[in-house]
C-alpha cells in the first residue's frame, strides 16, 4: 500500500510524460517526509494518538468501548471499597466550596454524596436535608466519553486518589449509559410500577438473601442488621432504585442492571415498599413495659375488665396439679404460672402452695410478634377481652421488663443494694415518682390512701415475706391502685435495689 503510494507520488512528481513510459521512467526525486501529526503527542495509557487529527483517543481496546457500566454505578456508590484502594482520608477538593453537608473525610468522595442517588445534585432529593450540599446534578450531561474521563480523573482528581484509568473508564461508562429519570418511575417518594408484578421478582430475585418479607439478615450482614428492603424503599426510594441495579459495593448483593428493564425495577420497588421496614411491629415499639409489668400481675385490674370465672385453659395441663389448688381468675394471672422472679418452677414457686411445675420466662428467646401471637392466641389472653394494645404491653413486658431478680435478691431472700441510698429514695422518691413515705408512713406502717381500713400488708412486712413480689410492686405498682412504677418513674434496677434493701430494715408489723 505505502509502496504504491510512493510510486503513485512519484509518477505525478515525474509529471504526465511518464505515463505509458514506465520502463524508462527517470527516477524521481526524494519525497517529502510525511507530515507526523503524533510527533510529540504523549498520550495516557490506554490511548493512542490518532494519526489523522494528531488527538489522543481511547484505543478501543481498554477504553469507553470495553468499559463496565455495572461496575461503574458501584463505584460511583463507594469506589473505594469496590476498587479496593485505600479510603481517602482528606476532604474532597470540591468540598470546601459547600458547608451545607456537614460530612468529612472519605464520605465526601462519593459521588453520590454530591450527585445524589437520583443523579440530580442539588435538584433532586438532595435539595434539603443533611445532604444537601447544593452541587448540580450529572443527569442528562452532555460530555463526550473522553470528556467524562477526563472530568473525573483530572478535574474531580479521581486519578490522584488511586483509580486506575479503567475504574475512570467504567465510572464514565455509568455516567453516560447507566443513568436513568428517577422521576420516570417515581411519583414523589412513591414508586409507580405495579406491586402485583413486583412482587414474583422480589421473590424470584430478592427473597433467597433477604427473606419472603425483606426482614432476614442477608448473607454476611450483621445479626443486627436494619437496613431492610422494605426500609430503604420507603425512607430512600433513589438509593433503593441505585442498589437494586447496582448492588451493594462489597457483599454478596448482586446488580440486576442488565436483569431488570426500568419499568420492572419501579415494579419492584412498588412491591417491597408494601413490605415490613423493619423487624418490630408497630404496636409493639408504642407498647409500655411498665404497663405490661402491672398486667403480667392482675391483667384484669389495669384493663378494667371482669376477672375471668373459669380457670386458664393450661391449668389442667400443669406438670405439677397437686401443689397449686387455685381456681378461677388467679388461675389466670401470668405471676401464677411464671412467678415474680419470672422463673416458673425453676425459681421461688419450686416449691410451696403456688408450685405448678410451669417454667420461666426469663431469658426468652421469642420475637416481638412470637410474643404477642403466643399470649394473644395459644395462651387465649385475646379471648378475654385485652385489647391488641394491651397484648403489646404484656408483650414488651416480656421482652423488655423482666430483670434477672438474682441480681439484686441473694439465695436467703436478702437485697443486695445499699439500704442509705435506700432510705433517701423512699423518702424523696424514685425518678419523678412520688415518695413511698408519702402513701405507706416513714416506717411502712401507714394504711395507703384508697385501701381497706383493715389492711394489714406492710411495707416491711412485703419486703421480707416475699422479695421477688416486692421488687416487681415496686417496680410496677399495684394494679388498680394509685400505686406507681418505678419503671416508669425512671428508676433503675440498682434504685428498686436500695431502696429494698432500706424496705428490708422497716417493721414488719405495727
Ligand atoms: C465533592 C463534590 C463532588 C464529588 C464527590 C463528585 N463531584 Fe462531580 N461535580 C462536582 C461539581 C462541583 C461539578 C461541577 C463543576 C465541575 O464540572 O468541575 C461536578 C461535575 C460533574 C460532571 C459534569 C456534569 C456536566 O454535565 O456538567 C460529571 C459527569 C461528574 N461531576 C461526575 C462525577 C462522578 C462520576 C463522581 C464520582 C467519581 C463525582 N462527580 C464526584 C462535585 C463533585
Ligand atoms: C446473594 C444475596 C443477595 C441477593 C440475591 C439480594 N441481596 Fe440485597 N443485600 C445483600 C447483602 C449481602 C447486602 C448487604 C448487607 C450488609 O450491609 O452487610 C444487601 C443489601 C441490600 C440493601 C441495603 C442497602 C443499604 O443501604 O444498606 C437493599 C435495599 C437490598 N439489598 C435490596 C435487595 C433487593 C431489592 C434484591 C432483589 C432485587 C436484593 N437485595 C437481592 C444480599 C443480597
Ligand atoms: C395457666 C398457666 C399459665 C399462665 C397463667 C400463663 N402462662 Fe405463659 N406459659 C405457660 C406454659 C405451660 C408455657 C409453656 C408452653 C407454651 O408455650 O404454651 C408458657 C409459655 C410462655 C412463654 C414462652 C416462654 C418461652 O420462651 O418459651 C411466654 C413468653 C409466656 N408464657 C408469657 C406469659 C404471659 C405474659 C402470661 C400472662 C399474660 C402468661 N404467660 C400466663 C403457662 C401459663
Ligand atoms: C401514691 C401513693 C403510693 C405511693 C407513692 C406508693 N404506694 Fe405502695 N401502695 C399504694 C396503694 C394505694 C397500695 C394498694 C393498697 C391496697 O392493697 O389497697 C399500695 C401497695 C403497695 C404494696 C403491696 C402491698 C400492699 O400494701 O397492698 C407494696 C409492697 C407497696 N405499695 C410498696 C411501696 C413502695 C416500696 C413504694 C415506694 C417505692 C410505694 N409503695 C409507693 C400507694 C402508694
Amino acid at each position: 500500500m505505502k509502496t504504491t503510494l510512493k510510486c503513485e507520488r512519484s509518477i505525478v512528481a515525474a509529471g504526465i510524460v511518464c505515463l505509458g513510459l514506465v520502463a524508462g521512467c527517470p527516477l524521481p526525486p526524494p519525497p517529502p517526509p510525511p507530515v507526523d501529526l503524533c510527533a510529540g503527542v504523549d498520550c495516557d495509557e490506554g490511548f493512542a494518538c490518532d494519526a489523522s487529527t494528531g488527538t489522543c483517543v481511547a484505543s478501543q481496546s481498554d477504553g469507553f468501548e470495553s468499559a463496565n457500566a455495572v461496575r461503574g454505578g458501584a463505584l460511583y456508590d463507594k469506589w473505594w471499597v469496590v476498587s479496593g484502594v485505600d479510603a481517602p482520608t482528606e476532604d474532597h477538593p470540591f468540598w470546601a466550596t459547600q458547608d451545607t453537608n456537614t460530612r468529612t473525610g472519605a464520605d465526601t468522595w462519593r459521588c453520590k454524596e454530591c450527585h445524589g442517588w437520583d443523579y440530580k445534585g442539588v435538584d433532586g432529593a438532595y435539595s434539603s436535608g443533611s445532604h444537601r450540599s447544593g452541587i448540580a446534578g450529572i443527569f442528562g450531561t452532555t460530555l463526550s466519553a473522553q470528556e467524562a474521563f477526563d472530568l473525573i480523573k483530572t478535574d474531580h482528581a479521581y486519578g490522584e486518589a488511586g483509580l486506575s484509568d479503567d475504574d475512570i473508564w467504567d465510572l464514565a461508562k455509568f455516567v453516560l449509559e447507566g443513568q436513568i429519570d428517577t422521576d420516570a418511575i417515581l411519583d414523589g417518594a412513591a414508586f409507580n410500577g405495579s406491586a402485583n408484578a413486583g412482587q414474583p421478582l422480589f421473590d424470584s430475585s430478592c427473597a433467597a438473601c433477604h427473606g419472603a418479607d425483606g426482614l432476614l439478615p442477608p448473607p454476611g450482614a450483621p445479626a443486627d442488621f436494619v437496613d431492610f428492603p422494605g426500609l430503604i424503599a420507603d425512607e430512600n426510594p433513589w438509593e433503593f432504585q441505585h442498589k437494586v441495579r447496582f448492588g451493594q459495593p462489597d457483599t454478596a448483593m448482586p446488580a440486576q442492571f442488565d436483569i431488570l428493564s426500568t419499568g420492572q425495577v419501579a415494579d419492584l420497588g412498588s412491591y417491597v415498599q408494601t413490605l415490613p421496614t423493619s423487624a418490630v411491629p408497630e404496636g409493639f415499639s408504642n407498647a409500655s413495659a411498665s404497663r405490661g409489668g402491672a398486667l403480667y400481675d392482675q391483667f384484669w385490674a389495669v384493663a378494667g375488665l371482669d376477672a375471668p370465672a373459669d380457670d386458664h385453659p393450661l391449668w389442667a395441663s400443669r406438670p405439677d396439679m397437686e401443689s397449686n389448688t387455685r381456681i378461677g381468675a388467679d388461675t389466670w394471672r401470668c405471676k401464677e404460672c411464671h412467678g415474680w422472679d419470672y422463673k416458673g418452677v425453676d425459681g421461688a414457686y419450686s416449691s410451696g402452695s403456688h408450685r405448678s411445675g410451669i417454667a420461666g420466662i426469663f431469658g426468652t428467646t421469642l420475637s416481638a410478634q412470637e410474643a404477642f401471637d403466643l399470649i394473644d392466641s395459644d395462651h387465649a389472653y385475646g379471648g378475654t377481652g385485652l385489647s391488641d394494645d394491651d397484648i403489646w404491653d404484656l408483650a414488651k413486658f416480656v421482652l423488655e421488663g423482666q430483670i434477672d431478680t438474682d441480681t439484686i435478691i441473694d439465695a436467703g431472700g436478702a437485697f443486695t443494694g445499699e439500704a442509705s441510698a435506700g432510705q433517701t429514695l423512699y423518702d424523696d422518691g424514685i425518678g419523678t415518682n412520688t415518695a413511698c413515705a408519702v402513701c405507706h408512713g416513714g416506717d411502712g406502717l401507714s394504711i395507703p390512701p384508697g385501701a381497706d381500713p383493715d389492711h394489714d400488708e406492710w411495707v416491711g412486712k412485703l419486703a421480707n415475706e416475699n422479695p421477688w413480689e416486692f421488687q416487681h410492686k415496686v417496680r410496677f405498682g399495684q394494679p388498680g391502685s394509685s400505686m406507681p412504677s418505678s419503671v416508669a418513674g425512671g428508676g433503675t434496677t440498682q434504685d428498686v435495689a436500695d431502696l429494698s434493701t432500706f424496705a428490708q430494715t422497716l417493721p414488719e408489723a405495727p
